[in-house]
C-alpha cells in the first residue's frame, strides 16, 4: 500500500468544519487504500504560546475528534507527534540544509510573524516548516493530502528531500502533495473571501464540530450571501453562496448542480435551512462519540501509545539512516 502522511494541530475546544471537510473526510476515504499515518502535531502547536494544561486536553480532544470523524486507529497510525522523538531530531538535521532566505519566504511564517509581532516571533515559528518536512520524510511518504494553505510547506519538503538525497545519497522518498480542488478551502461564513480558521478574530463565521447544534444553525442562518438572490454556484461573483453550496454538496454527497436544481426559485433562507440540517445531522453523532471517547481517557491514551510505538519503529529506521549518512558516530 502507498504510504500517506498528514497532520493537524491540536485545537482549543474543537476542530472547525474546514478541518473536517478539507482534512478528516478526505483522510477517512484515503485510509482504506493507503498505509496512512496521521499525527496530532503538538510540537508545532507550541510555536505560538499555549497554556500547558489546555494543550494536553486539546491534544486528547483532537484525537477523539479524529476517531469520531471516522479515522480508524486500528487501520491507520494515529499518534501524537511528541511521542516520537525522531521528529525533533530529523528537524534539526533538516534545519542545517535549509536556507535562511528559503525559510523566510514561507507565507505562513510571514503572516504569523506579522500577526504576533517581531518580539513574539520565535525561532520555533521560523523552523515550523522544517519540522513539518521531518514529519513527512521520516515515514518515506509518497502522498501528503492537505488543504491549499499547506502546499508551500510540502513543496519545501520536496526540495529538502531532493537536496539531502543528492548531497548524502538516496535516503528519502520525495513526496507528492495531494490537494482536493473543491474542498481545499472552506471559507469563513461571515467573510467568504477568507479561509475559515481556528485563529479567526471573530468566531461568528466559524462552525465548530463540537458546538451546540442550535449555535451552528444560527451561524448558518446568518451567513453572508449577496443581494442577487439566486442559488447558483459562482465562486467569482457569489462567494458566500458558493461556499454554502460546497459545504452542502460535500456533506450531503450531492453535486452542486443537483442542489442548484432543488433550490432554483427559492430564497437563501431555504438553502440555509437545508444546509443547517445537513451540518447538524453530521456533527450530532460525532459530538456524542467524542464525549464517549473522552469519558475513558485511559483507553484513548492507550490507543495513542500503541500507535506511537508503531510510528516510532518506522521513524527510527529512517533517522538511523540519516544519522549514518551525515556522518554521526553511532552508539554500538
Ligand atoms: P492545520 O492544523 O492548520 O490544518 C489541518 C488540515 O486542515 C486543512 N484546513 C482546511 N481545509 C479546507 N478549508 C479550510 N478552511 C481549512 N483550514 C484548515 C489544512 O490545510 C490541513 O490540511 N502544518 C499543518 C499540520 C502539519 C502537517 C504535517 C500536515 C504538521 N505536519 C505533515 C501534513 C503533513 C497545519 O497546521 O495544519
Amino acid at each position: 500500500k502507498t504510504r500517506l502522511y498528514s497532520g493537524m494541530q491540536p485545537s482549543a475546544e474543537s476542530l472547525q468544519i474546514g478541518n473536517y471537510i478539507g482534512a478528516l473526510l478526505n483522510w477517512k476515504e484515503l485510509q482504506q487504500t493507503h498505509d496512512a499515518f496521521f499525527s496530532i502535531v503538538d510540537l508545532h502547536a507550541i510555536t505560538v504560546p499555549q497554556d500547558p494544561t489546555a494543550l494536553r486536553e486539546n491534544t486528547r480532544r483532537t484525537a477523539a475528534q479524529y476517531i469520531a470523524a471516522g479515522i480508524d486507529p486500528s487501520a491507520s497510525t494515529l499518534y501524537v507527534q511528541s511521542h516520537v522523538a525522531a521528529h525533533a531530531q530529523l528537524a534539526w538535521v533538516l534545519n542545517t540544509i535549509t536556507g535562511y532566505g528559503e525559510a523566510s519566504r514561507m507565507t505562513q511564517f510571514k503572516d504569523k510573524s506579522a500577526r504576533h509581532g517581531a518580539d513574539a516571533t520565535t525561532v520555533g515559528l521560523f523552523a515550523y516548516p522544517t519540522l513539518m518536512a521531518a514529519d513527512i520524510l521520516l515515514y518515506q511518504t509518497s502522498i501528503v493530502p492537505v488543504g491549499e494553505d499547506q502546499r508551500q510547506h510540502v513543496e519545501l519538503t520536496r526540495d529538502l528531500a531532493v537536496r539531502f538525497n543528492s548531497r548524502f545519497g538516496d535516503t528519502f522518498t520525495v513526496p507528492e502533495v495531494a490537494i482536493q480542488k473543491e474542498t481545499a478551502k472552506i471559507y469563513d461564513l461571515q467573510n467568504p473571501l477568507s479561509k475559515m480558521s481556528k485563529s479567526a478574530e471573530s468566531h461568528a463565521g466559524v462552525i465548530w464540530m463540537l458546538e451546540d447544534s442550535a449555535v451552528t444553525r444560527k451561524k448558518i442562518m446568518r451567513a453572508v450571501t449577496d443581494t442577487d438572490g439566486g442559488v447558483v454556484f459562482d465562486r467569482e461573483n457569489k462567494p458566500g453562496v458558493a461556499n454554502l453550496l460546497t459545504i452542502y454538496s460535500v456533506l450531503a454527497e450531492r453535486s452542486t448542480q443537483s442542489l442548484e436544481d432543488e433550490y432554483a426559485g427559492r430564497g437563501y433562507g431555504d438553502l440555509k435551512k437545508g444546509l443547517a440540517e445537513v451540518v447538524t445531522s453530521t456533527f450530532d453523532p460525532i459530538r456524542a462519540r467524542v464525549q464517549e471517547l473522552l469519558d475513558d481517557p485511559a483507553e484513548l491514551d492507550r490507543l495513542l501509545a500503541v500507535n506511537a510505538a508503531h510510528a516510532a519503529e518506522v521513524a527510527d529506521a529512517t533517522l538511523d539512516t540519516v544519522f549514518e549518512r551525515v556522518g554521526f558516530l553511532r552508539p554500538r
